[in-house]
């Protein structure tokens, strides 16, 4: 598949058009920023690491019935994507009190939580992403009931997927955002599930191997990136 135009390049991926219509090529970069694009910065190897971590993880998501819009991956850095219409929702599950939920509720980094709490954000640069709810998303008319019903239904399903597959390889899934598209009347899980999308701590000694390495300057970043891929191959 040639890697034509370039459509879209965001902060962390680029996507190309390909001959066919219906497909693109996302490829994964190094950059990285954190903070609302405040801090920047180049994690080497990241696009490698990451293109990889998420073909896997697509894969078993659609080996458990979730539909995605991976095709295959096509080299280092690069997988084929169906063309979806992304939906602007950053649709966040938590475990673990971690983050924006941590400073937001002036709870404790680390504590568990007694059932998975799922946030929406609204994707808008100008606005900062804001955190919204269903009767924000349903009023702004980003999707209909039933669309986020099962937009939910599927977060939910990926999380159990996830933690299983995570648990079973030491790590424990803190939290992680997902990003649905349309396509053909369908939706999909698109973007990426990767380091750079999740918080992802051994089961053993709670280190942290993911991308919070690089928001808070905690050293051996790319290493991190580099041992969730060996756990997840
Ligand atoms: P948060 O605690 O900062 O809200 O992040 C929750 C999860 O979402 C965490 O795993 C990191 C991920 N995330 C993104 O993928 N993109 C973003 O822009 C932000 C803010 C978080
Ligand atoms: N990627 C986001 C940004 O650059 C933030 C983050 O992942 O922490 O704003």
């Amino acid at each position: 598949m040639k890697k034509r135009r370039k459509l879209y390049e965001g902060k962390a991926k680029i996507l190309y058009a390909t001959d066919e219509p219906h497909l693109l090529i996302q490829y994964f970069k190094d950059d990285a920023t954190a903070f609302d694009a405040m801090k920047r910065g180049v994690i080497s190897d990241k696009g490698h690491c990451n293109n990889q971590i998420s073909a896997r993880l697509f894969c078993v998501l659609e080996k458990n019935h979730i539909p995605t819009h991976f095709v295959k991956r096509l080299g280092e850095r690069e997988m084929l994507v169906k063309r979806v219409k992304i939906i602007p929702l950053e649709v966040t599950m938590r475990n673990i009190v971690a983050g924006g939920m941590s400073k937001r509720l002036g709870l404790d980094e680390g504590k568990k939580l007694k059932q998975p709490v799922l946030e929406y954000h609204y994707k808008s640069d100008a606005l900062h992403d804001p955190l919204i709810n269903d009767d924000h998303i349903l009023v702004l008319g980003i999707v209909r009931e039933k669309e986020l019903d099962l937009i939910k239904e599927m977060s939910f399903k990926i999380n159990k997927v996830l933690r299983r597959f995570f648990g079973q390889r030491n790590l424990e899934l803190v939290d992680f955002k997902l990003e649905f598209g349309r396509f053909k009347k369908r939706i999909l899980l698109a973007d990426e599930i990767s380091p750079d999308t999740c918080r992802l701590w051994d089961k053993k000694t709670k280190q942290k191997l993911d991308k919070d390495r690089f928001r808070r300057d905690l050293g051996n970043v790319k290493e991190a990136y580099k041992e969730v891929l060996k756990r997840v191959l």
